[in-house]
């Protein structure tokens, strides 16, 4: 029997919050956010995790993956999502190369991520070759997510976007990996892009939260892409998402109609503008009658 405590409903949420979770067979639920009002919607709807993911690089800087992202970037949009959040547990993506040179930068970068960017965590891709940066960060005082399976940042390493931990050797890596990860003192790992069978032994061996994005429901708690699950990005939906609304059409949609209304006087109508008190118009008019005003009946004033 645990000794913790359940999942409390409302007030902040915190690692022992998700760890409660887990615990308690409760799903935990995750999403990305880069900017300030989607970080309010998540808020308000009750998520319990929000990830400024490094994807920002794809789905709002329009780059071709997430390699290009930097520091700066990442302390920017954390920023903007921070002011957003007053409950849900923020986490902070460790762009690439920020990380991976040393230890000494890798505690650098994350403690600039969260003294700057304002995230309770931050995250960073791979296994056991990051045991010793991830132990320096928590040593810190600075909660780590870890990151396995299809690693975005490594993504010409592993040959594109593919499905990882096929074979049973490369299972039992990811397997020792996960462990590893633990040990080190991750307080939780998103899995991505892994059969869902070796989710399920990596979320039954882990004693922390395990996060899966395209792993199948037997993980601890799930995450996805926001853009990819409101349907805002316009090159590919992974086959893993559930889309749940078609935003970029309805932003298409939405823009079609303004531009046509522009162009055929429908907006701006009456009650989208503001009028002058009649008296002060007939002044201005006066004063400034060398400009040869004409005043149409409807008080809408042309200059020729
Ligand atoms: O960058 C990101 O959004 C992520 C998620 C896919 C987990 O790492």
């Amino acid at each position: 029997m645990s000794t913790l405590p359940s999942a409390p409903s409302g007030g902040k949420v915190t690692i022992q919050t998700l760890l409660s979770k887990k615990v308690h067979g409760e799903p935990i639920t995750f999403l990305t956010a880069y900017d300030y009002p989607t970080a309010v919607a998540l808020d308000r709807a009750g998520i319990d995790g929000i990830l400024v993911g490094d994807s920002l690089g794809m789905v709002v800087l329009g780059y071709e993956n997430t390699i290009p992202v930097t520091m700066q970037d990442m302390i920017h949009h954390c920023r903007a999502v921070k002011r957003g959040v007053s409950r849900a547990h923020l986490v902070g993506d460790l762009p690439f190369m920020s990380y991976q040179i040393s230890t000494s930068e890798a505690l650098r970068n994350s403690g600039i991520l969260m003294q700057k960017g304002g995230v309770d965590a931050v995250k960073l891709e791979g296994g056991r070759e990051r045991a010793r940066a991830i132990r320096a960060i928590v040593a810190a005082g600075i909660p780590v997510m870890g990151h396995l399976g299809l690693t975005p940042q490594s993504v010409h390493q592993l040959g594109g976007w593919k499905v990882q931990a096929k074979s049973t050797e490369a299972a039992k890596t990811l397997i020792e990996d996960a462990l590893i990860l633990e040990d080190v003192g991750c307080y939780a790992v998103v899995l991505e892009a892994v059969p869902v069978e070796v989710a399920k032994l990596i979320s039954q061996r882990l004693s922390i939260p395990v996060i899966g994005i395209g792993a199948g429901n037997a993980c601890d708690g799930q995450v996805l892409v926001t853009h990819d699950l409101l349907g805002l990005f316009d090159r590919f939906t992974p086959s893993f998402v559930k889309k749940y609304a078609d935003l970029f059409s309805a932003m298409e949609r939405a823009f079609q109609e303004y531009i046509t209304d522009v162009k055929e006087g429908r907006f701006p109508a009456a009650e989208h503008a503001n009028s002058m008190d009649p008296q002060a118009l007939r002044d201005l008019v006066r004063e400034i009658s060398f400009l040869e005003p004409d005043i149409e009946p409807d008080d809408k004033v042309r200059y020729h």
